[in-house]
């Protein structure tokens, strides 16, 4: 038996036991950025924005957004930006098991976890048109970037971030791993800090 943020488990005798809350460690995804997140939740002010690039069927989404429902004293505006199509040569194997669009399964995981779709900002398409067009410069408190890892588009991620998060914002992503990021964060930013087990980038914008 499902229903909005929790699952119901039943013994073998049909009898009841502890309700288990569907929450985002139960959502497919490759998010452990847990501190990283936080330390972003705790630097924006009330009524700031947090850009999330890359949430695929919603686990990192979901983790901000517990975040903004247990510490309910401030209001964090959450735009989440996807393609909603997968990255190229990364997850085709992956959305072949699932049995609805990506989108689908993203909108799905935020209704089991129990957030309102409403309060998330979400926006379909490219991260490097979407940043480009539609935000005006310096508007964001903080970015976090898990989107295409190709050189490229990490590149151009990481120099729209620099333009439309505000000086002394936060900007930090993941698969510090891949070679291109690495290679794109060095270019873009000679000093940064690093975490190899949230495998995550951060750096105040200057
Ligand atoms: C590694 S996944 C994100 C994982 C997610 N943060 C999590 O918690 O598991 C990368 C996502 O970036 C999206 N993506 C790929 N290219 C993109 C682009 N140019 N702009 C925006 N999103 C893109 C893919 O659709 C995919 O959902």
């Amino acid at each position: 038996m499902e229903h909005s943020g929790s699952q119901q488990l039943c013994n073998t005798s049909g009898g009841s036991i502890a309700p288990v809350e569907f929450d985002y460690t139960h959502i497919v995804g490759w998010f452990h950025a847990e501190k990283i997140y936080q330390q972003i939740y705790d630097f924006i002010p009330n009524n700031g924005w947090f850009c999330e690039i890359g949430a695929f069927a919603g686990k990192s989404t979901a983790y901000f957004q517990q975040l903004c429902k247990v510490n309910n004293h401030k209001k964090v505006n959450h735009l989440v930006i996807d393609t909603f199509e997968g990255t190229k040569n990364e997850h085709e194997h992956i959305l072949q098991s699932f049995d609805k669009p990506l989108f689908e399964v993203f909108r799905e995981n935020m209704e089991k976890c129990g957030f309102n779709l409403d309060e998330i900002f979400v926006k379909t398409g490219k991260s490097q048109e979407i940043l480009l067009y539609e935000f005006p410069h310096h508007f964001f408190d903080a970015i976090y970037i898990d989107g295409d890892h190709s050189y490229e588009a990490v590149k151009m991620d990481l120099k729209l971030a620099k333009l439309k998060v505000k000086k002394g914002g936060i900007i930090a992503g993941h698969d510090i791993d891949i070679p291109s990021v690495w290679r794109a964060l060095r270019e873009e930013f000679g000093k940064f800090e690093f975490d190899k087990y949230q495998k995550s980038f951060i750096v105040y914008n200057y």
